[in-house]
């Protein structure tokens, strides 16, 4: 590599595990510049904030951090800004109309682009690059890892998504699906575990949706996991997400029985109503959905079980929202992320219905759905009491740096007493106590 002047990099990542992912592609594409990524803002030459447009208020929180930035640039007038990701994609020109101190706009599928953005961006002009592409994997760039524990990484296997849930800004702000070449994926997991690490995520908007044809053959989502499973059996593999429509039995039984693929499914419930999974173009039902669940705990019977919920879609009644939570208490998830309904401008929903939900009512589902959750997950973790359980040691507790923290397979944090142990350890713990978020043990 040519060594160029060394510049500071900071990236500021929102939203989801897409986007950290990306910030690690944009991390190396500018280290290839001479850009070191920096972990403080103070000190940096150029500031990328890479954006999330999923609900109003991710939005709202980025506006409020480019005001903070603007006084930086103040004190800093050779500052740069870039705004990358969705926001960047969604908003395009407007953005850089709306926000003075903003000297660079990059939608995710133009990070390759970012050499010639950054010298026109150096001498002092502003540059913009939105297109989307139907084939940019990025496959063969090898991510920094940012903010990494050097025990878990993500890994992208598949970009974009062609869903179009009404509600979702996604389709809009990523593109088309499309999969990237399993030897790179490979070459990635391997590389992982030649430097030590124990644990990665396959990550794509929807991963059940992989496939790559080469001379006449496929590889799909299953057969993509066992291979990198066999990379070692020292590495643990996680995915997110799936989407229920098509996470299929092949999947189910070869997480069962390949024994380094974690026992743990994010499925994304949204709602538990099939008149509003309906209207959220979510192409299954309530019955297809419980259906998915029987199978995963048939095959699997001690699967984690994640999920997405949103609350005050439009049109929803109170009967309505009474069957997601009784569909919550059906699966009985051990963890889920909740959200009120937002609408997104120029999505189908927005085109379509009525955001009629008062803001009240939404909040009031919302409550009644995090209760029923904490219930949920409090009463998963009693069950666990008594058990053991391996985990991979990824830190100490937040409380106390007596103790250790890591996860097992099904996703569960679990703390314990450190003595010998160290990040990066398989230990075995057992369940003395539990909260609802946190199970506490002894290593045996
Ligand atoms: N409003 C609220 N939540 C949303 N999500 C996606 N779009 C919206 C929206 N407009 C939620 C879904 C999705 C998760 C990533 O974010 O639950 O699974
Ligand atoms: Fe990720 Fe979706 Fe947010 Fe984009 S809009 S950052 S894809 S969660």
């Amino acid at each position: 590599m040519e060594i160029k002047d060394n510049k500071n990099l900071y990236i500021e990542t929102y939203g989801c595990q897409m986007n950290l992912s990306d910030s690690e592609i944009v991390g190396s594409i500018m280290a290839e510049e001479g850009y070191k990524t920096s972990d403080a803002a103070e000190n940096a030459d150029i500031i990328f904030i890479n954006t999330c447009s999923i609900r109003d208020n991710a939005e709202k929180r980025i506006r409020k951090r480019l005001r903070e930035i603007k006084k930086m640039k103040k004190a800093n007038p050779d500052l740069k800004v870039g705004i990358l990701g969705c926001m960047a994609e969604r908003l395009k020109q407007q953005l850089l109309d709306e926000e003075e101190v903003v000297d660079l706009i990059v939608g995710p599928d133009a990070y390759r682009d970012l050499p010639n953005l950054i010298k026109t961006v150096e001498s002092g002009r502003r540059a913009i690059n939105v297109l989307l592409s139907e084939d940019e994997t990025y496959s063969e760039i090898e991510p920094v890892r940012l903010g990494s524990n050097n025990i878990s990484a993500f890994i992208s296997i598949m970009r974009g998504c062609e869903n179009f849930c009404t509600y979702c800004v996604v389709p809009f702000t990523r593109g088309k699906e499309r999969s990237r070449d399993p030897e790179t994926i490979l070459n990635e997991a391997q590389d992982l575990v030649a430097k030590g690490y124990k644990e990665v995520t396959l990550l794509g908007q929807n991963v059940n949706s992989y496939t790559w044809e080469n001379n006449g053959k496929s590889l799909s989502f299953p057969e993509l996991i066992a291979k990198v499973a066999a990379v070692s059996p020292e590495l643990r593999v996680r995915f997110a997400t799936s989407h229920p429509k098509d996470i299929s039995d092949e999947l189910i039984k070869t997480i069962a029985k390949t024994p380094n693929i974690c026992n743990a499914i994010h499925l994304p419930i949204q709602s538990g109503s099939n008149t509003v999974l309906k209207r959220m173009n979510r192409k299954y039902t309530r019955e297809w959905y419980m259906d998915r669940i029987t199978t995963i705990k048939k095959y699997i019977p001690e699967c984690g079980l994640s999920t997405d919920i949103i609350a005050g879609f439009c049109g929803e009644t109170e009967e309505e929202h009474k069957e997601t939570l009784a569909l919550m208490e059906w699966v009985g998830y051990d963890y889920a992320f909740m959200f009120k309904y937002s609408e997104r401008p120029n999505t189908i929903a927005q085109k379509k219905f009525v955001d009629d939900v008062p803001e009240d009512v939404k909040s009031s589902r919302l409550t009644e759905i995090i209760a029923l959750q904490q219930e949920l997950a409090l009463r998963s973790n009693k069950e666990n009491i008594g058990k053991t359980f391996e985990v991979l040691v990824e830190g100490f507790s937040k409380r106390s740096d007596a103790d250790l923290a890591g996860r097992n397979s099904q996703n569960k944090m679990l703390v314990f007493p450190k003595r010998n142990f160290k990040v990066g350890d398989y230990v075995l713990v057992k369940v003395t106590s539990c909260t609802a978020a946190t199970l506490i043990g002894e290593a045996v």
